[in-house]
């Protein structure tokens, strides 16, 4: 892996998966998991083993699966989580342990009724216990993002004395601002001794909408793995979406910093976790909605006819999506109406368009949309209709 390159973990099976009734089965994640693997995702988290027999054998079918990728699988910081963890990846050519515990105060006070020494004790424990199954292992800081950075970093140097290969900073509750998760990554790597030994992981909640933000912010400030979901699904308000951040990469790339991921896939694997899960994604939703890539208004219409690049900013076929659609309402123009009619096979002139948009309008003015059956009608019913089709 190059010093610029940033590793995406994708955790839609595991983190993804605990939105309220979306409870997928093995066949279905095993679909979503090759998915995964066919997009260059670098790790794939399958699961959390020891919470459900279904679990666990959705975690030993996707390591029988999953010939390229790490296969990861999640644990509390308890010996048997481990154990179960390491049982299940036992197949996988790449398995990965992901322990850890809670370090914020709030934590430690009200879920462990425990103190910071306590705390660092079992955080060393458990990557110790887990190197004794698997050379690769993850450790989170749970809440890291409402723990205080001098603790945060004596936890993070106990985990990389008991061999983390990787540092998960989880903004657990999509707390931080993106300057604050920024600085926290910045001062972790300026002062956990060891820090060269392990890769630092972002992982951001959106309850503040600023999950990708955040993300973007952690691998600015020298993180190296974005941990995030298709769709950005999860808990509350989710996850990470993942693919905002590797778009958001690919189109600063000033930034010099990239992934590995096939962004032609996004769309389609977008729509596969959609239908697997029966959420739907929001129409206006960053890169995957209906809408990231339709046209309504005139002003806009116009432009993106004339040059796509007036309104923007990725290319849809980058993203899997066919082609940018000009949507036919009460606000276009005439230039979108000549465009769209030319689809569906009438060339208009100048004087021909000027009957057919008016026609168009008072259409227009009853319906949300006009489609390509309207087009047909309102040119059909038109006085220049022998005109266009003689031409
Ligand atoms: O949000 C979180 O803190 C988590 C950890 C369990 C990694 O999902
Ligand atoms: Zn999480």
């Amino acid at each position: 892996m190059s010093d610029n390159n940033v590793q995406i973990f994708d955790t839609t099976l595991r983190d993804g998966e605990q939105v309220p009734g979306c409870k997928l089965n093995t066949n279905q994640k095993l679909i979503i998991a090759e998915q995964l693997e066919h997009l260059g995702v670098d790790v794939i988290e399958a699961g959390f083993p020891v919470s459900s027999p279904g679990d666990f054998k959705s975690v030993e079918e996707i390591s029988k699966l999953i010939k390229n990728t790490i296969v990861c699988g999640l644990t509390r910081a308890v010996e048997n989580d481990i154990k179960v963890a390491a049982e299940a990846l036992k197949y996988a050519k790449y398995p990965r342990i992901h322990t850890g515990i809670g370090t914020s105060a709030s934590h430690i006070k009200y879920k462990f009724n425990s103190n910071q020494d306590a705390i660092l004790e079992r955080a060393f424990e458990a990557v110790k216990f887990a190197k004794r199954f698997v050379e690769d292992v993850e450790f989170y800081a749970e809440d890291a993002g409402r723990t205080d950075n001098e603790f945060l970093a004596r936890v993070c140097e106990m985990a990389i004395k008991a061999g983390a290969t990787v540092l998960n900073i989880p903004d657990t509750t999509g707390y931080c601002l993106p300057s604050e998760y920024g600085a926290k990554i910045k001062y972790l790597k300026e002062n956990v001794k060891g820090i060269e030994k392990a890769i630092l992981s972002c992982h951001c909640h959106n309850d503040l909408g600023l999950a990708t933000a955040n993300s973007i912010e952690g691998v600015i400030n020298g993180a190296r793995q974005i941990e995030c979901t298709i769709n950005g699904i999860g808990e509350r308000a989710g996850n990470t979406a993942l693919e905002e951040v590797v778009m958001v990469l690919k189109q600063h790339p000033y930034l010099n910093l990239d992934t590995n991921i096939n962004t032609q896939h996004l769309y389609g694997i977008s729509q596969l976790v959609s239908e697997s899960m029966g959420i739907y994604t929001q129409p206006n939703k960053a890169i995957v909605g209906a809408n990231a890539f339709a046209h309504s208004s005139g002003i806009h219409q116009d432009g993106v006819i004339k040059n796509r690049e007036t309104y923007e900013i990725i290319d849809p076929k980058d993203v899997g999506v066919t082609e940018s659609a000009i949507v036919l309402t009460a606000r276009s123009g005439r230039a979108a109406l000549a465009y769209r009619a030319k689809n569906v096979g009438y060339e208009l002139t100048k004087l021909q368009l000027d009957e057919v948009y008016t026609n168009f309008l008072n259409l227009a003015d009853q319906k949300k949309e006009i489609d390509d059956n309207d087009i047909h009608q309102i040119i059909e019913t038109s006085t220049v209709y022998q005109q266009i089709i003689s031409a």
